[in-house]
């Protein structure tokens, strides 16, 4: 993708369950590497602010009734309208913590009973991550936390299903951290995994597209 990935930025990806902690772990992760000088963003999808996540944003909180492949690539839409500023970010030297990405398109599609090949096809050519971070809860102790805002996937025996889903998209560039644990050494952990991957990045490493 690009000619020269000097010093370029690196993408960090957070996936996990509803309530697995992702959230407050992007954002004590984004604090830290400030903190050493980083230039970093934290970024989620959805993005709820574009016209295509407003969309999202109805069909989620229940305002608004969509045919499951249409949701499935209006989120993929809302990460294409984002690629180039993504890219634009990362060749500038920016490193993105984001807080869900095509893994969390293709697991709660699939989850719902689409067909895993036609749910990734429309990630096809976005960004690739350098590292996906799992945090890994069961959907019960998830569920124990609280805090569902009532939102449309939010219940234990989808999540379940979802949790299922998300197995078969592991692969090379994830790490599984155990998010059971107390939230300082969630974040402990993370910190580490993440620092060397940034390390790795600013050495050269080349920016690919998914799925490749
Ligand atoms: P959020 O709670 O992280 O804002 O995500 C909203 C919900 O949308 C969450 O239950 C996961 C789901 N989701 C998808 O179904 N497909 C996607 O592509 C993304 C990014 C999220």
């Amino acid at each position: 993708l690009s000619a020269n990935n000097e010093s370029r930025g690196t993408l960090v990806v957070f996936e996990g369950l509803d309530r697995s902690g992702k959230t407050s772990q992007c954002g004590r992760l984004v604090s830290y590497l400030e903190g050493l000088g980083h230039s970093v963003e934290i970024w989620r999808f959805p993005d709820r602010t574009t016209s295509v996540g407003q969309m999202i944003s109805a069909y989620l909180t229940n305002k608004s009734q969509l045919d499951d492949h249409t949701i499935h690539l209006l989120f993929s839409a809302n990460r294409w309208e984002k690629r180039s500023m993504m890219e634009t970010k990362m060749k500038a030297g920016t490193t993105l913590i984001v807080d869900r990405y095509s893994y969390s398109g293709v697991a709660f599609s699939t989850a719902k009973g689409l067909d895993f090949e036609w749910c990734k096809a429309p990630e096809t050519g976005l960004i690739a991550p350098d590292l996906v971070v799992y945090l890994d809860i069961t959907p019960e102790k998830a569920a124990e936390r609280g805090g569902y805002r009532g939102e449309r996937y939010e219940q234990l025996e989808f999540q379940r299903k979802v949790a299922q889903h998300y197995k078969l998209l592991k692969d090379s560039s994830w790490k599984i951290v155990d998010a059971c644990q107390p939230l300082d050494d969630v974040e402990k952990q993370v910190k580490e995994i993440v620092l060397q991957h940034i390390i790795a990045c600013q050495k050269g490493k080349i920016l690919s597209s998914l799925w490749s």
